[in-house]
């Protein structure tokens, strides 16, 4: 079985022999950018190269950037515990054109990555596209692309809204319309099959997993709501790196991979409670996906305070805290888990390694 770093270091090598520079992942906290809380995607990064402020002495680029989805547009929060694929931090593999290659490149090398070097069974991929809406055509040449240039079935080509379909940085930035590839993991793999059809985009479905979403950037939204065009096109990637792990090594949870495991097993091991992969284990999952996240955004530079970005941290501290509880644990803990999730993570992101004192 593949581990976790063999796994992310593929997708860089990929790009990279297609011309790629890798880029090191932007810290959690944004350098200079008020309309963003945390860094929520690869492409935070980059936002100046989409809109013509700054450039790059590259192209192409590739990375997996440490995200955080826990405020503003983008906010995974409230499913984090109760489902096995939502976390507020997360690594987001990306793959960028700045006015380089575009839909075609941009499609076909996703396709071949997951099916090709990885051998996801095409039968079970679905791609969604735009249907068009707010002034932006339906994006039929992403759809005929799918049809054409890969051999996904066509019947498994979809259409979808604004809602699914056109992504955007936060309420103003680089925005357009979007792609997305989901796997479905098969019957029995969720548990509301009872009460739902089961299907792609379908809100609390856990069997249509969205795994990577191939953005196409060519507007911008203004703070009024207007979009403007982009002098160029570009490409924004981003994949789930936690999603692709678990069904890379065979597993139904993202918290049953190597990047989880030696957490709850610290998590165990201090409260005396083991963890178990259904309802039970909510409270080591929501203390193992906040671990995380606190280790990364104190590393980058972020502090628990009374207000804006502090204040996020101050609530997941406490949700952890609170969680931690219910297992017994009433002294404070959650430092003792930052060596852990340095140990697991201090490789791909070498900063952890020497702030571990000053995160506990
Ligand atoms: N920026 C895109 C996303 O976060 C790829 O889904």
């Amino acid at each position: 079985m593949k581990n976790s770093k063999q796994i992310r270091q593929e997708f860089i090598t990929f790009f990279e022999d297609r011309g790629h520079r890798f880029v090191r992942s932007a810290p959690v906290v944004p350098n200079d950018d008020p309309t963003l809380l945390f860094s929520n995607s690869g492409m935070a990064q980059f936002k100046d190269v989409f809109l013509g402020t700054g450039v790059r002495e590259y192209n192409r680029a590739a990375n997996s950037q440490k995200c955080i989805r826990a405020s503003g547009k983008h906010n995974d929060l409230e499913d984090v515990g109760h489902d096995n694929y939502h976390h507020t931090f997360f690594e987001m593999l990306g793959n960028w054109s700045f006015g380089d290659y575009f839909k075609k490149e941009a499609i076909g090398w996703a396709w071949e990555l997951l099916t090709d070097v990885w051998g996801l069974p095409k039968d079970k991929l679905w791609a969604t596209v735009y249907e068009g809406g707010e002034g932006v055509e339906a994006d039929e040449d992403a759809e005929n692309l799918w049809r054409s240039i890969t051999d996904i079935n066509p019947q498994q080509v979809l259409r979808f809204d604004k809602t699914d379909n056109f992504w955007e940085m936060g309420e103003v930035g680089p925005c357009g319309p979007c792609s997305e590839l989901h796997i479905d993991l098969g019957e029995g793999t969720c548990p509301l099959s009872e009460e739902h059809n089961c299907s792609v985009n379908l809100e609390g479905c856990w069997r249509f997993v969205e795994l990577w979403n191939l953005v196409f950037i060519q507007y911008f939204r203004d703070q009024t709501g207007e979009l403007t065009e982009l002098p160029n096109k570009h490409v924004d990637t981003g994949a789930g790196f936690e999603r692709v792990v678990a069904y890379l090594q065979g597993k139904d949870s993202n918290y049953d991979t190597d990047l989880f495991t030696p957490i709850l097993d610290e998590i165990s091991s201090l409260s005396g409670v083991a963890y178990q992969s259904d309802e039970q284990g909510m409270a080591h999952r929501v203390i193992a996906d906040h671990a995380r996240m606190l280790t990364f955004s104190i590393s980058d530079g972020a502090i628990p305070s009374n207000d804006g970005r502090g204040y996020v941290l101050r609530r997941i501290l406490r949700r952890a805290a609170r969680y931690g509880r219910n297992l017994g644990m009433n002294d404070a803990f959650l430092y003792k888990l930052v060596p852990i999730v340095v140990a697991v993570m201090g490789e791909a992101y070498p900063e952890l390694n020497e702030r571990v004192a000053y995160i506990q």
